[in-house]
This record gives structure tokens, sequence and C-alpha cells, in this order.
């Protein structure tokens, strides 16, 4: 963990500021120590370089099972992987896909980017690239397992990169942090999807850039032949784009169908 982190970091309980203990150091990075809530007292672990922000302590069973998922499969996304998932083939995330999330984000050079559900940090690189090394990039995922490959690709970037291992409904971040935020293919699985966009509108700043993506089909290709039989092997599919959930305070909306139509991306800004 980077020590100027602190002045972005906040308690996922009560969003007080952390005071730092540090207990061992390797150059500029964190190894060990302990954040301590100014407010509330609770105390988290920084343990390997990153910090162990989850919240509530005890997380709800499908939360639970999403990470011990991922804490076994970190790299979900190389494509044999992919191929073994059968339609997920269709979404592989390629390089261009993943120079089409920087592009969307409408980002630019020293911007402040967070990604939740960073997974592997397969879209950080190419973040890293458009904001330079006067940008700053915080990344969250439930599994600390994904955390620390994540933490090891952004490794020798210059762009300051933080990775904490934390819930998407509890973000442990301060009011207006970001310029913008991308979660892609995490959200289906938030157990809380309305706190967890409430929480992104919180943590944005005014006027801030948006993009959700993950599975769900278009209305016309539920008709489809294949759009029937998706449904009918994966329940996950049924998803739709959670605009019911969105907060009020967000602007220029608007919904796009992606691999086929069988993901949606939901872009918007929060309110200026
Ligand atoms: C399909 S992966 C995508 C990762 C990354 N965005 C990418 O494009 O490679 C979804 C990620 O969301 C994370 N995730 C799921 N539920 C989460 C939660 N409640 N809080 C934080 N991360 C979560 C998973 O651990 C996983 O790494
Ligand atoms: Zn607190």
């Amino acid at each position: 963990m980077r020590e100027d982190s602190i002045n972005f970091l906040r308690c996922p309980n009560c969003k007080g500021q952390f005071g730092l203990n540090i207990n061992k150091q390797t150059g500029d990075e964190i190894m060990q120590g302990i954040l301590k809530c100014q407010a509330c007292g609770e105390c988290f672990d920084i343990k390997d370089g990153h910090a162990n922000l989850i919240f509530p302590r005890d997380l709800d069973k499908s939360t639970l099972s999403i990470e011990n998922f991922y804490d076994q499969r970190p790299l979900y996304d190389y494509r044999p992987t992919a191929f073994r998932f059968g339609i997920w083939s269709i979404a592989f995330q390629g390089t261009s896909d993943r120079i089409k999330w920087a592009n969307r984000l409408a980002i630019h050079e020293g911007a402040s980017v967070l990604e939740i559900g960073v997974g592997n940090g397969g879209n950080l690189p190419f973040i890293a690239d458009v904001i330079g090394e006067k940008g700053l990039i915080h990344g969250l995922d439930i599994s600390s397992v994904c955390i620390k490959i994540a933490r090891e690709r952004m490794m020798h970037r210059n762009t300051p990169t933080e990775l904490v291992h934390g819930n998407a409904t509890y973000l442990p971040y301060k009011d207006d942090a970001f310029d913008a935020i991308l979660c892609v293919g995490g959200i289906n699985d938030f157990s809380d999807k309305k706190r967890a966009l409430q929480e992104i509108n919180r943590v944005a700043k005014a006027g801030a850039k948006i993009v959700i993506e993950d599975e769900g089909l278009a209305p016309d290709r539920e008709k489809t032949l294949l759009g029937k039989y998706i449904l009918m092997c994966m329940k996950v599919f049924e998803n739709k784009p959670p605009v019911m959930d969105l907060p009020e305070a967000v602007e220029d909306l608007k919904i796009d169908w992606i691999y086929q139509r069988t993901f949606w991306v939901m872009e918007y800004r929060k309110r200026a």
C-alpha cells in the first residue's frame, strides 16, 4: 500500500479517516500494518502489500461464495478457461475490449479512476496508458487472490495504483473522489445492487463518467432460438441493466448491448 493512499481511503463502516500504523515497509510500499478508523475505532489489516477493507466482516452467503469462486479462478479471463465456460467465450476480454473500456470512460491525462470488481487487473494497463504518471488508479475486489495478481501486474507501471480487498457495497473511499468509475462483469453478483450504485455515486466526483457492464440479453435477443437456449442453460443472463436501482442524481444515461447482444453496458454521469 502507498502511504499517500490514506488521502483517498476511508473506513467502509462509517467513512471516517484512517490513522496508519506501519509494521513493515519495502521501499515506498507498506507491506504490513494497520489502518485504524479515527471515528469508529474499527481496525483493518494491511498484509502482503494491500489493505483488507472487507465490510461487513461477516459477508452474506452469496458474496462469500463469489469470493471463493474468484479466489479459486483468479485467471478467469485466460482463453482456455473462457472456452470452458461456453457462452462466455463470446465475451472474452481481448485487448481491443479492454481499450474500449478505457475509451468509454472518456478519461484524460491526470485523471483519477476507480475500477470496482477489478479482478486480476486486466483493464488497468490500458487505463494507465491514458491517464499517465500524473493519474491515479484505485481498484477493489472481493477476491484477495485477484488483488495480488492485479498488484503484481501494475507494480512496474508509472501510474500510482492502489488495490484493496473490499466489498462493492461498502466502498472504502472518500466522497467525490474519482473522475471516472468502471465496473466490468461484477455487478450481477453484488448482493445489494442499489446500495452499490449509491456508493458509486457517493465516491464519484460531480460530472464523473460511470461505466458498468455485465451479462443480460437484449429484449429482442430473448425471443431468438439462441436467446431461449442461453436463458434455459444460464440463469445469469436473465439479469437486466439495473436502471431502477440508480440513484436520482445521475444524467446522460445510455444503455448499449454488446457481444451479440448478450451483455449490456450502462453508462451515465453523476449529476454535476
Ligand atoms: C468477471 S470478473 C471481471 C474482473 C475485471 N473487471 C475484468 O474486466 O477482468 C468480476 C469480478 O468482480 C468481483 N466481485 C464480485 N462481487 C464483488 C463484490 N461484492 N465486491 C467486490 N468485487 C466483487 C469478482 O471477485 C471478480 O474479480
Ligand atoms: Zn469507522
